[in-house]
């Protein structure tokens, strides 16, 4: 039943793995114990940060039994998980060459990683992950794109290839470093903000020391300091936190956003000048914790009320240090958008986008109003490529919940300052051209 949608069964090195849990569940079930490590025990977080395998071994064992997906040991792999091949050589010439290219360097997890984790990994992912879209698997949690893919559209430039693909990445529109599973914490998963980081600052270096030497660089100086650097990141946080006493929140809350601070200020330091900070999302609206922590206190709209929650009173602190980035800062543009307020928009005036069940999964079992049975695997039922599913497999966003989504978070509408995300590309100035 679990394999219906899942593909044919297994050569000798696959392992069955529900991928989309590991990404989030077992990062979060790391995350709660490891949260509480984090600041006690500093040789306990080294034993964390392995490397993703650790992560692996835990999540398949959370999910032993049947999946939709596997994962493979062998490096053959990778070559099959190879995301979309980069845009042909006529895109970058139909540049006009006054405006400079357009340069994105993205941090975060699951929401917009576009391969990384299965990159890094060796990861084979089955259908239908990628169905609806891509028409196969690219490493993406998702039937097809995920926001940071439409925004790329919208910019017209090509996907935003991940940091550790490499086989066919093309760096030139700048990098993607987010990695499934990741957290703002540090040592809590392995690719934590703070290590993203650390890769930019390796990657730019490396990319100037190449063009110093008269070689081809991905990016030069001038697409650095006209790069947008977007962030999308702390909904594994959020989820951790959860599990540990509320009256604890406040002041986990104030570390993570204090670690986002950080990463603003390395980057920063390191030449970035336009951030494009994304908050949290509805995390209570999401079906697999929707169902599975019943006991809850549900709202108007049948989502987790405390969850829902958590996530303001962390994205509230976000906002908060944009803000005071923004004063501290002032050769610097920093927009932070509301997540929250877009995904939650979904929920609560789901008729007005024409879903009829806001909380069901595409990729699930049992049927409207959830299609989601906690601790059964695979697609029994599988919504229609063409039917408005927000949730694909409960924790992550369909193609459509994607789409929907960027259109809403590049608009402005949601952001502060008011300014449309195209805007701060617009002639590669420093500042947005227009703020409302
Ligand atoms: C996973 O489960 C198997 C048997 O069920 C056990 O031998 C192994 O030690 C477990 N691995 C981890 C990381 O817990
Ligand atoms: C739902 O839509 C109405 C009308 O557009 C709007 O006023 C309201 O804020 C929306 N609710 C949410 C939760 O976004």
């Amino acid at each position: 039943m679990a394999m219906a949608a899942g593909g044919p069964n297994s050569g000798a090195k696959v392992v069955s793995l529900r991928l989309q849990y590991y990404c989030v569940f077992a990062a979060v079930g790391v995350a709660v114990i490891v949260l509480s490590l984090t600041f006690l025990s500093p040789s306990a977080m080294g034993a964390v940060r392995q490397n993703l395998g650790t992560v692996v071994a835990v999540a398949t064992n959370s999910s032993s039994g049947d999946g939709a997906v596997r994962v493979v040991g062998g490096g053959e792999a990778v070559a099959a998980v190879a995301a979309a091949k980069p845009e042909p050589e006529k895109e970058k010439r139909k540049q006009k060459k006054a405006e400079p290219p357009v340069v994105l360097f993205n941090f975060g997890d699951s929401n917009s990683d576009t391969g990384g984790v299965a990159a890094a990994g060796g990861i084979h992912i089955m259908p239908p992950e990628g169905r609806t879209y891509f028409r196969r698997p690219t490493g993406r949690l998702s039937d097809g794109r995920v926001i940071i893919d439409f925004i790329c559209a919208s910019l017209k430039t090509h996907e935003l290839n991940p940091y550790l693909k490499a086989v066919g990445s093309d760096y030139s529109n700048g990098v993607n470093f987010a990695m499934a599973g990741s957290t703002v914490s540090h040592g809590v998963s392995p690719y934590s903000l703070n290590v993203q980081v650390d890769q930019f600052v390796y990657f730019k270096r490396r990319s100037l020391e190449l063009i110093e030497l008269g070689l081809k660089g991905p990016v030069n100086k001038e697409g650095f300091e006209n790069a947008l650097y977007m962030m999308d990141v702390g909904h594994n946080d959020v989820a951790g936190v959860m599990h540990t006493p509320s009256d604890q929140w406040d002041k986990k809350f104030r570390q993570i956003v204090g670690e986002i601070g950080d990463a603003i200020r390395i980057l920063y330091d390191n030449g970035a000048r336009k951030f494009w900070i994304h908050g949290t999302g509805a995390l209570g609206c999401l079906p697999a914790l929707v169902v599975q922590e019943k006991g809850g206190e549900h709202d108007a709209h049948g989502c987790l009320a405390s969850h829902n929650r958590a996530a303001q009173a962390f994205n509230k602190k976000l906002s908060d240090l944009c803000d005071e980035v923004r004063l501290r800062l002032k050769d610097a543009t920093v927009v932070y958008t509301d997540m929250f307020a877009i995904k939650y928009g979904f929920v609560a005036n789901h008729t007005k986008y024409g879903i009829e069940w806001p909380l069901m999964v595409c990729c699930g079992n049992g049927g409207p109003p959830y299609n989601f049975m906690p601790g059964k695997f695979g697609c029994g039922d599988l919504c229609g490529p063409e039917e408005k599913v927000l949730s694909w497999d409960g924790v992550h966003f369909t193609d459509f919940g994607s789409g929907l989504a960027a259109k809403h978070a590049m608009s402005g509408e949601y952001s502060k300052p008011r300014v449309k995300l195209a805007s701060l590309l617009n002639g590669g100035s420093k500042k947005p051209s227009s703020v409302s």
